[in-house]
Order: C-alpha cells, then structure tokens, then sequence
C-alpha cells in the first residue's frame, strides 16, 4: 500500500503516544480514522488533534471507548465499528503497557495483564477484524519494540508478551499473503510518550543503566517509519538508526549486546553495593 487517501485505518491506542502521531500523520495524508483506546475523555482530546490534520471534507474521524485486553469488549465495539464504518484497509495493534520491574516483583497479576493487553490484545483485534479484511485485502502493523526481539532485565512479562508478537506476527503474514494483507512488526526503541514516562517510573536501576546510553525517539519520528514500512512492505520495521543496528548486531553478534548489556549491569549493581 502506497497511499493512504480515502484509505479507513483502524488504530488500537490511537488517543496517546506512538498511535496517536500514527493516527495524526494517517490523517494528513487523506486517510479516515477510527482511534481505540480505553479513557474516552483521552480519545476525545486525540480525535481534536487529529481532526485537525484531515485534509478533505470527506474523511470520517471517529474515538470508541474498548478494552483490548478483553474479548468482549474487542468483539462488541469491532463489530459496531464495522457495521458504522466498514472493514479497515489498515489495522494498527499500538496499544500497550510497560511496568519494568525485578523478575520476582512481577506479580501473576501483573503478567497476566501484561499479556492480556500486549498480545491478546491484538489477537483479539485481528480475530474479529482479518475476516473482514480478506474481503478487500489491507495491512496490518503489530507493535512490539525492540524488547521483541532483545531480552532485557527488568522485562521478563513485557519481553515475553513483546516477542510473542513477533512470533504471531511471522505466521500470520505467510497466511494472510494470499488475500493481499501485509502483515508488519513494529518495533520502536524508547520514544518520548506519555506511556515512557510511565514506563520510567518502576525501571530497577540496572534497566536505566543500559538505556542510558540509548537515544529517545519522537513518536513523530517513529509513526513516520511506521508508514514509510507499510509502504515498502517491510516486516520488521525498525526507527532509527541505533535500532536497526541492534537488531543487526543481536543476530549476527549476540555477544557483543550481552558484554555491552553485562557491563551496565554490573556497574549499576557496583552502585547498589
Ligand atoms: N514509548 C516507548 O518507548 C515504546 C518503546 C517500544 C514499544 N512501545 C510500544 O508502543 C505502543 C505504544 O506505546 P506508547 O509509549 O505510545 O504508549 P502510551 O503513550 O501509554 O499510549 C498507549 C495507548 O494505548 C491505549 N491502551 C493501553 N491499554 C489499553 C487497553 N487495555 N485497551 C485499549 N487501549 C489501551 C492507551 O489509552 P487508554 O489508556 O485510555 O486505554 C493509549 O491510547 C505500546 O504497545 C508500547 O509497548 C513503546
């Protein structure tokens, strides 16, 4: 998919961060957009911003209030949008959450949330949504992050939920292929957002000794890669430099990210005593 004029995207956690700069440049390049997140004061606020950005009379902007974490939820607010606005030409699985903690200060509780919203979440949505979308044909982006395809301390339930789309993602992409869907990963490296600032809150201080050295992206930044790689069809999209390196050096030299992870660690546990 080249362009987006006329095009219905459908963006799961469009009213904050990552979703809510796809959603804005979604808009500023003729598309309609349907935003889902939980808070409907939140949504409202984003559907302004990104109403704001429309450039035709013609393109509906829309904010419905839905839990991705729960099925019934996604099942009866998808099926109204679809019954209001038609089957979506791109899907966007943004929403989710981050509580870095120590491995054993995660609560079963917490896991359980963590994979509710992170990976069911999007196979919620897909499940309702991709029946309709065989219909037309479309794409599809699953946000994960660069935690999904790199374990690091302090994410065992956000890592475990993050690769596990990935692993979803890559079997669904060689099954949606011959209805004309391309299936794509996102995986942003820490962006700017009000959810990083949540994120950075329960960080333990190894997990901030190895982001330190890390480059914080905009989410304007990341949303533009996000539509550049629906365009060239790329699977795993990557932002940003530092990211597309990584990702590099974890596949074709994993021990130089485990010396260089290793050695933040061990400083900051040096500074714990
Ligand atoms: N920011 C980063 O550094 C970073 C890095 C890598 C990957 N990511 C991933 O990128 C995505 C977006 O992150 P962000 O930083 O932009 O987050 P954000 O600013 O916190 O936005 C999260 C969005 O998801 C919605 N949401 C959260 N839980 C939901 C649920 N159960 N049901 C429906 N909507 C829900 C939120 O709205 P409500 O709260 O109103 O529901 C909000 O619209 C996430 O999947 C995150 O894991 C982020």
């Amino acid at each position: 998919m080249k362009d987006f004029r006329d095009k219905l995207v459908y963006i799961t956690g469009g009213s904050s961060g990552i979703g809510l700069a796809t959603a804005r440049l979604m808009a500023a390049g003729g598309a309609s957009v349907i935003i889902f997140g939980r808070r409907q004061q939140v949504l409202d606020e984003a559907l302004r911003q990104i109403q704001s950005c429309g450039i035709s009379a013609g393109q509906k902007f829309a904010g419905r209030s839905m839990d991705v974490s729960k099925r019934e939820s996604v099942e009866s607010v998808l099926s109204s949008a679809l019954a209001e606005f038609g089957a979506p030409d791109v899907l966007i699985n943004c929403a989710g959450r981050a509580y870095p903690r120590y491995f054993e200060e995660i609560t079963y509780q917490q896991l359980d949330d963590t994979m509710k919203t992170n990976f069911y979440g999007i196979w919620n949505a897909c499940s309702v949504l991709v029946p309709h979308m065989k219909l037309k044909g479309g794409a599809i982006v699953n946000v994960s992050s660069m935690v999904g395809f790199l374990g690091v301390f302090g994410y065992c339930d956000y890592a475990a939920s993050k690769f596990a789309i990935v692993g979803f993602s890559e079997s669904l992409k060689s099954e949606l292929k011959k209805y004309n869907i391309t299936v794509s990963v996102l995986c942003p490296p820490d962006t700017d957002t009000p959810g990083f600032a949540t994120e950075n809150l329960t960080k333990p201080a190894e997990t901030r000794a190895i982001s330190a050295s890390a480059r914080v992206m905009s989410s304007d930044a990341v949303a533009k890669e996000l539509i550049a790689g629906i365009r060239k069809n790329t699977f795993m999209i990557i932002p940003g430099f530092d990211g597309k390196l990584t990702y590099f050096v974890k596949r074709h030299l994993p021990f130089i990210i485990d010396r260089v992870m290793g050695a933040a660690i061990n400083k900051a546990q040096q500074r714990q005593g």
